[in-house]
């Protein structure tokens, strides 16, 4: 079946937010006497604010009243958003450009599938908010990654059958959100990490689209 489209992740995927939200929960997790490190970061990637928050927690043993979860998460998020207050078209990954100029060519719509409601802010500041055919709303998921629904909802939006799409992603949450939506699946990242992915690259910029085509189209 031929691909219509390819729907993005975009914290690790298209920028290195990843490591800004890594850094927040580090903070947080050091703040409130949790140990936490960059394998245990790997389980929250892709993970939404609450969700992140609460692997934290139990990682620690700790339990806390809904309102201080919202305090802490609240925390993190103002923490997290002055670490991307400098972010601009410079921070876009090598590559994006070139490969959405190559979508674009081959007539692929472009989604967004990002977990996180710091999105628009985000592609705003790296100059590609016209790229897309259509972003997805976190605040309007219900079910969070690993559950389909996100990529599931951008599809749908776009007019195009799962099987039709390609999923990017760089977390272990986010490929299984992409593989239980029946989408063929890019990793971005280590291999022995993404090891369900169809494809997996080092980084964005050694995406190759016609390899992933030929491949897919079969
Ligand atoms: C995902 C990140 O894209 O967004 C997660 O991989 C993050 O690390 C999630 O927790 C939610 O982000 P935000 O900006 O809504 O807190
Ligand atoms: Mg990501």
């Amino acid at each position: 079946m031929s691909i219509r489209a390819f729907i993005f992740d975009l914290d690790g995927v298209l920028t290195d937010t990843a490591e800004y939200h890594y850094q927040a929960w580090a903070a947080l997790a050091k703040q409130l006497g949790i140990a936490f490190n960059r394998q245990d970061n790997e389980q929250l990637k892709g993970v939404d604010r609450m969700g992140s928050l609460q692997f934290i927690l139990d990682k620690g043993g700790l339990q806390l009243s809904d309102n201080q979860k919202h305090a802490f998460a609240n925390q993190k998020n103002h923490h997290y958003q002055q670490l991307i207050e400098h972010m601009s078209e410079a921070d876009l990954f090598a590559g994006v450009h070139d490969l959405f100029a190559q979508l674009k060519q081959a007539d692929i719509a472009i989604g967004l599938a990002s977990a996180s409601k710091n999105a628009a802010m985000v592609i705003n500041r790296l100059g590609i908010n016209q790229a897309f055919d259509y972003v997805a709303d976190a605040a309007k998921i219900k079910q969070g990654k690993p559950h389909p629904e996100i990529f599931l909802t951008v599809a749908q939006t776009l007019g195009v059958k799962p099987a039709q799409c390609v999923g990017v992603e760089d977390s272990l949450a986010g490929l299984q959100s992409i593989i239980d939506a029946g989408m063929q699946s890019v990793g971005i990242g280590d291999a022995k990490v993404l090891q369900q992915a169809q494809w997996v690259y080092p980084h964005i910029k050694d995406l190759s689209l016609p390899r992933v085509l030929e491949q897919a189209n079969k």
